[in-house]
């Protein structure tokens, strides 16, 4: 479910009109409800209440400080994949001990930054990697805690790019192979046993390929269990969201009940299903479960607002071309993924044509949308892209020496700019001639 509803003509962002905001920051900018990120959170934390867990919010789906604040205050612990993370979330007020460290090329400063902090564990992902903790561990006189990642050779149905638990992907450690490791792992004096980690892929919209994760290595666990102290099994996070079709336009209160049962009821992976499919084996395990969860939880909570600049029409088609580029968000360019498209002023919808709507950016492949059939647009017109809330900023860049948007943060009736806008100055810091 998200917080994006027309009212009184214009597209708002839970009680706030978002011509309003664009107004005041300009575009490109990104626009983010606190109010669907606590939501998505809250119903998590209580579809799960059965089951002795812990939500570690994946930081690199959206890591603007602003959000983690917001998620920490909730009790959010945070699963981080670099140091630079790790600062982020200590730079928000979060605790490091409820950090878990992923990431298959951890290098020496940030495995020493991360054992200083005394974060929760270090999910490692190789046998190399693990001796490397170990050493680095000692050299501190340090116990580095950890889980190691298994790969339990499942298929995600998810894009090729984003799946990560088949035995062809480079993450994790064969699930056979696991028990020989622990064995290991469990002979180096500086390293201290702690969990099983496993994260198969994201966007997943079927429940049935986590179940048959978690049944995959239920019997590893089962065994660990037996010989080691074990606090923990994290199963990572991968629960998809409504990319299309995700906007349930109407008019009246951004908060009512109605809304937030239509747009849920949208979800292809709804939480209770999800939690349906997960909590019986998990429960029968009797160890604390971790959870990864980064897009379910703000990917419908961003758009990215865009202005058209201009419109162009060739012999061949009508391009719409927009202010926003493939640099500000690269999800269509990188995995063909799709965004919805809306007007911030309400259409009557009863101007549609077919358009390729494109950024500035010089390459073909930077467009959000072609051959889609959308509401005419003109020169100077608003629109927003749905559902940008994660992979969004994060995956930003100066390409084309073009500053990184703002970013701000919506709360009830009030928003504030939680990132400012870079300037040309930002773009050549560091360099010199
Ligand atoms: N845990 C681990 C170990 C991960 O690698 C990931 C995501 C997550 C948790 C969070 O997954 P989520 O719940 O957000 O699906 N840039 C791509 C997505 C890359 C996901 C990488 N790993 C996209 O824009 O679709």
């Amino acid at each position: 479910m998200h917080s994006f509803r027309y009212h009184n003509g214009n597209l708002h962002c839970e009680g706030v009109d978002l011509e309003r905001v664009a107004e005041k920051y300009g575009t490109p900018l990104y626009v983010y409800s606190a109010g669907t990120i606590l939501d998505h959170y809250r119903r998590l934390n209580s579809a799960l209440r059965d089951l002795d867990h812990s939500i570690c919010y994946a930081v690199k789906a959206n890591s603007n400080r602003a959000i983690l604040n917001l998620l920490l205050r909730e009790g959010a612990g945070f699963d981080i994949v670099s140091g630079g993370e790790l600062f982020r979330v200590l730079a928000a007020g979060g605790d490091p001990q409820k950090c878990t460290f992923a990431g298959v090329g951890k290098s020496q400063d940030e495995i020493e930054y991360a054992l200083d902090q005394r974060v929760l564990s270090f999910n490692v992902e190789s046998e190399a990697e693990l001796a490397y903790i170990d050493r680095i561990a000692r050299s501190k006189d340090l116990r580095a805690p950890i889980a190691l990642r298994v790969n339990p050779d499942v298929d995600a149905g998810t894009h090729r790019y984003v799946s990560t638990g088949r035995s062809e992907n480079k993450f994790g450690i064969a699930l056979d192979r696991a028990a020989e490791v622990y064995e290991r792992a469990a002979r180096l004096p500086n390293i201290a046993i702690r969990g099983v980690q496993m994260h198969i892929g994201s966007q997943i919209t079927d429940a049935a390929p986590f179940a048959e994760a978690i049944a995959k290595v239920t019997a590893l666990i089962l065994q660990l269990k037996e010989q080691f102290a074990l606090d923990f099994f994290s199963v990572g996070g991968g629960i998809g969201i409504v990319y299309e079709s995700s906007f349930a336009s109407g008019s009246g209160d951004w908060w009512s009940e109605k809304d937030r049962i239509t747009a849920t009821s949208t979800l292809p992976l709804t939480i209770h299903d999800y939690a349906a499919a997960i909590l019986p084996p998990l429960r029968a395990l009797g160890l604390r479960v971790l959870l990864e969860p980064g897009r379910l939880l703000v990917g419908n909570a961003g758009v990215l607002l865009t202005r058209v600049r201009y419109i162009k029409q060739t012999e061949h088609k009508k391009f719409v071309i927009v202010d926003a580029g493939m640099n500000d968000l690269i999800r269509p360019a990188l995995y063909q993924s799709y965004h919805e498209i809306v007007p911030v002023r309400e259409p009557d919808d009863s101007a549609r044509e077919l358009v390729d709507v494109v950024g500035p950016v010089c390459e073909s492949g930077d467009f959000f949308a072609q051959d889609r059939e959308l509401t005419k647009m003109h020169e100077g017109d608003l629109a927003a892209l749905m559902s940008a809330g994660a992979y969004g900023f994060v995956m930003a860049s100066n390409y084309n020496s073009r500053p990184l948007p703002a970013e701000v943060l919506v709360q009830g009736e009030s928003f504030s700019l939680v990132r400012r806008r870079q300037t040309m100055e930002d773009l050549v810091r560091g360099e010199c001639n």
